[in-house]
């Protein structure tokens, strides 16, 4: 396979390494990762996370082993276990499901092979086209929130919401970024300050229940999320507090936008409800742990509800950026999502 490079995963020489997401940003340690039981950890415990970048690790890892030799109901059994390992973001499935076609493929080295690789190749252009078309819907001087991270981190590329904000600052010049913190597990205050700060881009940390007020004092222009998974209905699961900001966006007339590329959206899906929601580890809600160590602060039995996402309505969203073009709310209500894919 040729050498792949992305800011948090990398194929380099026939070696796979993956960036550890939950150490960073004070600690950037890479993990070599050649076997699917070590993968399907990092994926767990969201060392490597996003959307499109779990599709491609697993991508990359099942190409991977093909050049190693693993035989064709092996690799078989391969893309099953990493599919299963996060139900929420459709992405990995789609990439799944790529794989499982090259298999059957009377030459399915170089089919996976060549499939992997384009898997990664699209996701930079796809991401490239998005931060395109969000961008034009962004003014100078605007304050965008965004939750979560949806940068360079969770792609290959430059990003999904993130990217959109980063073009808009290349191409207008003074954005400033309100960072949700995005608890339980604080990709914001971790990842997308880290990512904004390389970046240069002006933003301020908030914690997420802070986003209330600052809408209610004019403080917020714009708002850009990005998605796991987006129904034939425009409805979309994201990072969980997606739909408490959708909400108080809807009740303070401020735009409200999702990014994402094509492979995000799940045509098969009819609406959020049928979305499958991932609920999480009690111990992430019960304290946090990563590059600051582990720390508890509630009960150690503490009762906990702990859904990794929730599910926006579509008719709280004012446009639908894609790679393919921004679809507003008529479009989406008219069925434009399901003729895309
Ligand atoms: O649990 P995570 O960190 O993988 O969740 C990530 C998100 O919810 C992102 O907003 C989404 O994947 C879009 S990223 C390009």
């Amino acid at each position: 396979m040729q050498n792949l490079i992305a800011s948090s995963l990398k194929y380099e020489n026939g070696s796979l390494s993956v960036l550890d997401q939950y150490l960073l940003p004070h600690q950037q340690l890479w993990h070599q990762c050649h076997t699917v039981d070590a993968m399907k950890a990092l994926i767990i415990s969201l060392k490597i996370r996003g959307a499109p970048l779990i599709g491609l690790g697993a991508s990359l890892l099942i190409a991977h082993l093909a050049e190693q030799g693993m035989a064709k109901q092996a690799l078989a059994a391969a893309i099953d276990e990493l599919e299963a390992t996060r139900p929420t973001a459709v992405n990995l499935m789609h990439c799944m499901a790529a794989l499982r076609q090259a298999l059957q493929q009377a030459d399915y080295i170089s089919a996976i092979v060549s499939t992997a690789e384009q898997l990664f190749i699209e996701d930079i252009a796809l991401c490239e086209r998005m931060a395109k078309r969000g961008a034009e819907l962004i003014s100078s001087g605007d304050n965008i929130l965004t939750h979560c991270n949806t940068g360079a981190l969770a792609t290959a590329g430059i990003g999904t919401a993130l990217g959109v904000i980063y073009k808009a600052q290349q191409q207008h010049g003074n954005i400033h970024v309100w960072v949700d913190e995005t608890r339980p597990l604080l990709q914001g205050g971790r990842l997308t300050a880290f990512e904004l700060a390389r970046w240069k881009i002006p933003y301020t940390l908030i914690c997420d229940n802070m986003a209330a007020s600052l809408m209610a004092a004019g403080k917020v222009d714009k708002i850009v999320v990005g998605a796991d998974r987006i129904a034939s209905n425009g409805d979309f699961a994201n990072k969980v507090g997606t739909y408490n900001l959708a909400v108080l966006a809807h009740f303070h007339h401020i735009p409200f936008y999702v990014v994402a590329p094509v492979t995000t959206l799940d045509v098969d899906t009819q609406c959020g409800s049928d979305i499958a929601i991932e609920q999480r580890n009690a111990a992430e809600v019960r304290g946090v742990s990563g590059s600051f160590g582990d720390v508890i602060w509630a009960p150690k039995n503490a009762h906990v509800y702990n859904p990794a996402f929730d599910v926006t309505p579509a008719k709280l969203v004012t446009a639908w950026i894609f790679d393919t073009g921004v679809y507003n709310q008529a479009e989406v209500a008219q069925g434009v999502l399901s003729t895309l894919k």
